[in-house]
């Protein structure tokens, strides 16, 4: 075996071919299925965003009247993980919670294994409209508080608000969390994603898929960098501490979270809607010091680290922005789940639809022909 072919991270290793969402990361673009984000951020829903990837084309009005009907209509969780979610300790970390209890909805599925594409479909419309309603309970279970249940005729974001809070969140709070839905839905072969490709490429269940998925979302350096990004703000005492405090940090060596990534070597096209969001909420909700903490540290991560291609990336502005519509910092990485299920299953089904196991080779760098040692001579 040749080290030849080995790329530490698979950096700039193609390993699925994709009609899904295309990244110029020397140009910061991404575009889903052609169109440019910024446009579906601004025109679209986050459901019209799902039925597009799931079916590779936007839908007709008594098409997106359907497909919102049936995710509508399937927001109620089964008995039996409502029961497991009662179980769950109120300590529990939400990402955790949240794994555990997509993982459990298979459990609740008479045929969890199925996996020819019109079922798998089904199956995801009821992990994509039932991930928010699991969210939401847990948060009201860790709060002792009773749940409030679904209402059916408000769409998924604005459903999802008013589960958590018990009561109807405005319309700037849903338009704001659904352009943010919209921004995470689809992102290239991302950590996840390919996370989700390896699992259904053994013929694996979506429920497997997805919760794997999860779990490799809840790091640092993927979906957990926006709570690492709040956790910065708030331990910047003021405006005027930022420059201080990231020189600090860069002196250290420390990575900034919210900043850099893999793919984009220019400003990140989601951070830039974002950035947007974040600014109108925070003046609007009095949280605008905030917000001028993150455009301080983006002025001295400009001058220090843009000649290396460091800009924001989707987490920096998502943050001031979560933290605007109310949410608590735990359950900003959980925020990505809920956007990201619309397009992980949108690659599962992709992915099977033109299958072909992942498998690939190690660069074995141990040694050979060890003798065995008894283990009393050891
Ligand atoms: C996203 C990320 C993992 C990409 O990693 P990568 O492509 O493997 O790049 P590396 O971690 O190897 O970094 C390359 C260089 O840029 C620097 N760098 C990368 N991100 C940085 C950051 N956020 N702050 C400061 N320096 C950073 C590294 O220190 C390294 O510098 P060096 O060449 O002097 O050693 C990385 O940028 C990061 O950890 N960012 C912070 C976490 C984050 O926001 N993640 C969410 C991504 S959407």
């Amino acid at each position: 075996m040749t080290t030849q072919n080995y790329a530490k991270g698979l950096e700039g290793v193609i390993a699925a071919e994709t009609k899904l969402s295309y990244i110029d990361g020397e140009k910061g673009i991404l575009e889903y299925i052609g169109i440019p984000i910024g446009e579906l951020a601004e025109k679209s829903t986050f459901e019209e965003t799902v039925y597009f990837l799931w079916n590779g084309r936007l839908p007709t009005k008594p098409e997106l009247d359907g497909f919102t009907g049936a995710i509508r209509s399937r927001y109620d969780i089964p008995a039996g993980v409502e029961a497991l979610l009662n179980t769950i300790p109120k300590t529990a970390e939400p990402m955790h919670a949240i794994r555990t209890l997509v993982s459990a909805l298979g459990l609740h599925d008479p045929k969890p294994n199925s996996i020819d594409l019109p079922t798998i479909r089904d199956k995801a419309l009821s992990i994509l409209a039932q991930t928010p309603t699991l969210l939401a309970y847990f948060h009201q279970h860790r709060q002792g508080k009773p749940f409030t249940r679904p209402d059916k005729s408000l769409g998924l974001s604005e459903n999802f608000l008013y589960m958590l809070n018990g009561k109807r969140p405005t319309p700037a709070m849903t338009k704001a969390l659904d352009v943010c839905m919209i921004l995470h839905t689809d992102h290239g072969l991302n950590n996840s994603t390919f996370t989700t490709r390896v699992i259904i490429s053994t013929e694996s269940d979506i429920y497997s898929a997805i919760t794997g998925a999860i779990g490799s979302l809840r790091g640092p350096l993927h979906g957990g960098a926006n709570e690492g990004v709040m956790r910065m703000l708030n331990a910047i005492p003021s405006v005027a501490a930022s420059e201080a405090f990231i020189q600090e940090k860069l002196a250290k060596k420390d990575k900034i979270p919210g900043f850099g990534h893999r793919v984009y070597k220019a400003y990140d096209p989601r951070a830039t809607h974002l950035k947007v969001l974040a600014k109108q909420l925070a003046h609007d909700t009095g949280h605008t010091d905030l917000y001028e903490k993150s455009t301080a540290i983006e002025a001295v991560m400009n001058r220090e680290k843009a000649a290396k291609g460091i800009y924001p990336n989707v987490d920096f502005y998502s943050a001031t922005t979560y933290y605007c519509i109310g949410l608590p910092l735990d359950l900003f990485t959980p925020m990505f789940v809920i956007g990201r299920v619309g397009g992980w299953s949108a690659h599962a089904l992709e992915q099977l639809a033109h299958n072909r196991l992942y498998r690939p080779d190690v660069d074995y760098t141990g040694p050979h022909g060890v003798a065995y040692t008894p283990i009393e001579k050891r």
